[in-house]
């Protein structure tokens, strides 16, 4: 994976089905904008360009291979072709919105990425490496937020608000990517990567308040780096920055409650 050299910072959340990425996600992009003054930009995997597209059509079931056998039932798409597919919309994403945003100088909070396709794919027939492999061109995110929610809990929160349930969504299933999830996360810490497990079984609030902590952290080392590279050119650090980062506050609840989604 390539690092992320544009000033721009790439956050990503990852999590099962339910456990509120789409939430804590738009909450965080909020929190930049009115409580840092940053540009940050929302963005998901699946996105809406053309491989997205199709990958939302077999998720929600309305897609599927009919079967050579005329009284066979039709097959869904096998997890080797939906690894490909996801990789070729998360290639597709980079290139159309995710790098140019970072070029600008804008944060990009990425409601799931390369952890899904390793924790979901892998569950059936798609290799680990494999999957890895042809993810290996990506930029890797700066910071990766996984939202740890009860298997069971998400499967309720998920019966309560939609009309349907999408593929990968039973219980079984959420237990065995849940456990891949956290496999994932172990290796890819040891090869370097920054990912901060949150308990996203509490309030929205409260998750929140949690994410918001693990980005000033993360902050504080991007200030921290770039006050070292300064120095190199006689630059001054700025105190000042990292004073202003701690006293920023997590969005309010009013301020929360104005834009929950779901
Ligand atoms: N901390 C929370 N406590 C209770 N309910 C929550 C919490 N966060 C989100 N929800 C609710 O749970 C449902 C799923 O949340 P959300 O859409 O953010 O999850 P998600 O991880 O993005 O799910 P999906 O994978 O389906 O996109 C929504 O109805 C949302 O309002
Ligand atoms: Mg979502």
């Amino acid at each position: 994976m390539k690092a992320n050299f544009f000033q721009g910072k790439f956050i990503v959340f990852e999590g099962l089905d339910g456990s509120g990425q789409t939430t804590q996600a738009h909450l965080l992009t909020k929190w930049f904008m009115e409580k840092r003054n940053q540009f940050a930009y929302y963005t998901k995997e699946p996105t809406d360009g053309p491989v997205g597209a199709l990958l939302k059509l077999v998720l929600s079931k309305r897609l599927f291979c009919a079967a050579s056998n005329g009284n066979a039932a039709p097959r869904r798409l096998d997890e080797t072709s939906m690894a490909l597919f996801f990789a070729a919309d998360r290639a597709d994403h980079l290139h159309n919105e995710v790098i140019p945003k970072l070029k600008e100088g804008v944060h990009v909070i990425a409601d799931r990425y390369y952890l899904s396709s390793l924790a979901y794919q892998s569950v059936d027939t798609a290799d680990y490496q494999w999957i890895k492999e042809i993810n290996r061109n990506i930029i890797r995110p700066d910071l990766t937020i996984f939202l740890d929610v009860p298997p069971g809990i998400c499967v309720k929160r998920m019966k309560t608000q939609r009309w349907h349930v999408e593929l990968y969504e039973d219980l079984d299933n959420l237990e065995r990517v849940r456990k891949n999830f956290l496999l994932a996360i172990e290796k890819s810490k040891t090869e370097g990567e920054q990912i901060e497990i949150i308990d996203g079984h509490q309030p929205p609030k409260d998750v929140h308040k949690a994410v918001v902590q693990a980005v000033k952290n993360f902050l504080r080392l991007v200030i921290a780096a770039e006050k070292n590279q300064h120095q190199k050119t006689d630059q001054q650090p700025t105190q000042q920055q990292l004073a202003l980062l701690m006293e920023t506050e997590p969005l309010s609840e009013p301020e929360i409650a104005a834009i929950q989604l779901g």
